[in-house]
Parts: structure tokens; C-alpha cells; sequence
């Protein structure tokens, strides 16, 4: 049991009783369901029983039959998404939200690719107001004026599509709706930096100067990530001006844009149970991503629905 001047055990650094002990408005872990089970018929990635993803050397740029592949894989992960973001509404806990998201995946032929990827127990993430990312669905229901991220991933055909997206619940601040909206624009803006014979760090670039500019700041900790028969690939999308991510994009890369922005400090704090990230400053924040190919015109974005 911690008292009241131990750190409160959310790393905030701040004591117990200035924390979580005092603020009935902060998100706190639930009750989670058993692990849902997925049918024997679909295939599974290679980490679906051990936990643990087997790195090799996947190529960066993409063939085309791995390419038509992936757009498979993109519109379905945008379809699950689009479904869960309609069961969202005050009342609602994370864990029926992942009931929708595991049963559309199946319906799909799929496989949710964060179900024990690295030991997540569940299907989905569901990230709830100063919860960056990684948030594991619970029994905590979803209250009028809180935003939550839903971040599908479906394993299908061999590949994954990766998409999240920030909805509001019910009647939600002014300040929360600038935060949703500025940083879909900072997705929007990094998609639209991406271009053969650029340098990777132009998009950190663009989401950067958006974001700042409209008094947020950019999270650090977590970035974008090469994507296909891997669901982590090595290739790596700062979020901020990184000037030695200098890697020249090429037609036919996949990777990830997925910026997650704070309306205050742009450091981090990870829960106990090793996944849920929250800013240290409960100040909330928002994301959106998608998974993306580089044109010889640009980009094309994978997770959209046709
Ligand atoms: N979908 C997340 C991403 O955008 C990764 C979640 S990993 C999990 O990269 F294990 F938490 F599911
Ligand atoms: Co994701
Ligand atoms: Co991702």
C-alpha cells in the first residue's frame, strides 16, 4: 500500500497524495477480461503464441505483390476502425470497444495484430485523455467530455495494416477539440512531406512546426515504423525534426505516420503493467495514423476506406 508522500506509482515523480490518490479525474487501470480467443482457422503472425516477434531483415522497399497485399490489409484495418470509432459514447468501457474491434478482425479473415504481440493481452489499444499510447481495454467506462484513441492493427494475407484515430466522447472541451484537430492536420501534413529523394526527418519537420506553432508539443518516445510482413520494421519516423534521420525515401517504402501530440509536456511515463503511456503532466493528448507507401508522386495511404 503506498502512502501518502511515497511517488505515486504512475512515474509522475510527484507524490501519491498530489496524484492519483487526489484526482478522481485522472485515467487509472481497470479490470481487464480474459484474453479473447481467435479460431484455429485463421493464420496467425509468428509471435501469436510465444509473444515475441521474430526480427529479420525485412526489405524496406516493397514488392508489388506484397504492396497489393498490404492495401488489403490497410482497408480493412480502416473498415474496423470506422466501426469501432461508432461504438464510442459515454457508458462505453475499452474492453466492448475491443470486443468490436476482435470480432470485426475475425470477420475479416484477420488476426489483431497487438493480441499478445509482445505480451499485450488484448486486441486493441484504446488511449483515454493524458494516456499516450499502448492504453490496455478495461472495465473503465468512457465518460462525457473524455477522448480516446482507438489504433487498430489487422494481421492479413501475411501483412499487417496499422491506422488509429482520437474521437471525442460526447460534449468535450474546446481546447481538447483544438488538440484532435491540430494533430490530424500534423498527420495530414507529414503524409504530405513524404516524397522520393527526401530525407525521412521532413516529416518529423512539418508535424513539428504545426504543432508548435499552435502551443503543443510533439511526443518523443514513440515514432513511426516500417510495416509489412513485420508489424515493427526497422526503418524509423521521428514525430520531431531529428537531424540524423537522414535516410532518403524511396518508392515503394511502407511505413507508418502516427504523431501523437500533448497539450503540455512532450515527456513520458509508463505504468506499472509495462504498456500504458501517460504524459507525467496529465495534459491530454492526441493521435492519428495511418500506414503509408511512397509514390513515385508522393505518398498513398494504405488505411483508408474504399
Ligand atoms: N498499433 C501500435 C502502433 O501504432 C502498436 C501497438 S503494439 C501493442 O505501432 F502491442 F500495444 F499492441
Ligand atoms: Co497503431
Ligand atoms: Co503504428
Amino acid at each position: 500500500m503506498l502512502k501518502s508522500n511515497d511517488p505515486c506509482w504512475c512515474g509522475s515523480g510527484k507524490k501519491y497524495k498530489r496524484c492519483h490518490r487526489a484526482d478522481a479525474a485522472l485515467v487509472k487501470p481497470g479490470r481487464q477480461s480474459p484474453m479473447r480467443p481467435v479460431p484455429a482457422d485463421i493464420a496467425r503472425p509468428d509471435y501469436a503464441e510465444t509473444g515475441t516477434p521474430r526480427v529479420w531483415d525485412e526489405p524496406a522497399v516493397k514488392s508489388p505483390e506484397v504492396i497489393e497485399r498490404m492495401r488489403r490489409a490497410g482497408a480493412a484495418a480502416a473498415e474496423i476502425l470506422e466501426l469501432a470509432g461508432k461504438a464510442v459514447a459515454p457508458g462505453v468501457t475499452t474492453d466492448e470497444i475491443d470486443a468490436v474491434v476482435h470480432e470485426a478482425t475475425i470477420a475479416r479473415g484477420g488476426y489483431p495484430s497487438p493480441l499478445n504481440y509482445r505480451g499485450f493481452p488484448k486486441s486493441v489499444c484504446t488511449s483515454v485523455n493524458e494516456v499516450i499510447c499502448h492504453g490496455i481495454p478495461d472495465d473503465r467506462a468512457l465518460r462525457d467530455g473524455d477522448i480516446v484513441n482507438i489504433d487498430v492493427t489487422i494481421f492479413l494475407d501475411g501483412v499487417h495494416g496499422d491506422t488509429n484515430a482520437t474521437f471525442e466522447v460526447g460534449d468535450v472541451d474546446p481546447e481538447s477539440r483544438r488538440l484532435i484537430t491540430v494533430t490530424r492536420e500534423c498527420l495530414d501534413l507529414g503524409i504530405a512531406a513524404v516524397a522520393p529523394g527526401q530525407p525521412v526527418n521532413a516529416i518529423g519537420r512539418a508535424i513539428q512546426t504545426h504543432a508548435e506553432a499552435a502551443g503543443f508539443e510533439v511526443i518523443r518516445a514513440f515514432i513511426g515504423h516500417g510495416i509489412g510482413e513485420r508489424f515493427h520494421a526497422d526503418l524509423q519516423i521521428p514525430h520531431y525534426f531529428e537531424p540524423s534521420a537522414t535516410r532518403t525515401l524511396e518508392a515503394g517504402m511502407t511505413f507508418t505516420i502516427e504523431p501523437m501530440i500533448a497539450i503540455g509536456t512532450w515527456q513520458h511515463a509508463v505504468w506499472p503493467d509495462g504498456w500504458t503511456a501517460v504524459t507525467p503532466d496529465a495534459s491530454r493528448v492526441a493521435q492519428f495514423e495511418h500506414t503509408i507507401l511512397v509514390t513515385d508522386a508522393g505518398a498513398d495511404i494504405l488505411t483508408r476506406t474504399p
